[in-house]
């Protein structure tokens, strides 16, 4: 039988993809499966957390007793995210948020002419510094994603947006990131505290990561 440690937190989780267009039916996007985000969903909900799983795009089943909201863009998933932000008192964000978006979204599928194309890229928004800006005794947990300087970036990332603390997964690792079953993932926190895991299946990975959510909020209790 699970352990239901994590009854009363209402854990909202990001998973997946963006899609941005660029005409009705072309898109950028990343190879984000949705595995990790809805292992992370499944997972809390099986502890007790209320869960609201905001997903892009993927081919997984929704697990069950989750809350689901379907988006496409980044824009969408903003929106999504901060509507749901008041109840949170976790936020996890596993997904792979494009950060630019095509300029113009054109109405009509674009003509191939014999000339070379050139697509505009704008930013999006940047959905978990928004919500590090207004944290109060949420918490916040981020991934990074790196090929390179793994925690060096990692680290600047939590700190600049003010999280607890930030999964990175070194994508240059066999059995790490995107697409598949497993994971690579390196805890850091706030206190400098730096845990190295091994090649682990996804859902235990998420097991790893709701344990130091726990331990977090054991601690802001403590105090
Ligand atoms: O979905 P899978 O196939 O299972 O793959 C899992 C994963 C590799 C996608 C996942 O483990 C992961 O690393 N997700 C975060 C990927 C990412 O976008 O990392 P980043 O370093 O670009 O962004 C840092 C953090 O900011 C992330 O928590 C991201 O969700 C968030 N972000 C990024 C850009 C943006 N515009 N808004 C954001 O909120």
């Amino acid at each position: 039988l699970t352990e239901k440690d994590l009854m009363g937190e209402h854990i909202l989780v990001t998973a997946g993809p963006t899609r941005e267009p660029f005409d009705p039916v072309r898109f950028i996007t990343n190879y984000s499966s949705g595995k990790m985000g809805y292992a992370i969903a499944t997972v809390a909900r099986r502890r007790g957390a209320t869960v609201t799983l905001v997903s892009g795009p993927t081919h997984l089943s929704v697990p069950s007793g989750v809350e689901f909201l379907s988006v496409s863009t980044a824009r969408e998933m903003r929106d999504a995210v901060l509507a749901n932000l008041p109840e949170a008192t976790v936020v996890i964000k596993a997904a792979a948020v494009a950060d630019y978006r095509p300029a113009v979204r054109e109405p009509q599928k674009i003509k191939k002419k014999d000339d070379d194309l050139t697509v505009k890229l704008e930013r999006n928004p940047d959905i978990i510094q928004e919500i590090g800006k207004k944290k109060q005794n949420r918490i916040l947990v981020g991934f990074a994603m790196e090929s390179e300087h793994l925690v060096e970036n990692a680290i600047a990332k939590m700190v600049g947006k003010n999280m607890d603390f930030i999964v990175a997964n070194d994508l240059t690792k066999q059995g790490a990131g995107f697409q598949g079953d497993t994971n690579i993932i390196s805890i850091l926190d706030r206190d400098g505290e730096f845990q190295e895991l091994p090649l682990m299946d996804k859902i235990e990975a998420a097991a790893i990561i709701l344990d130091k959510v726990r331990k977090i909020r054991n601690s802001q209790l403590n105090n």
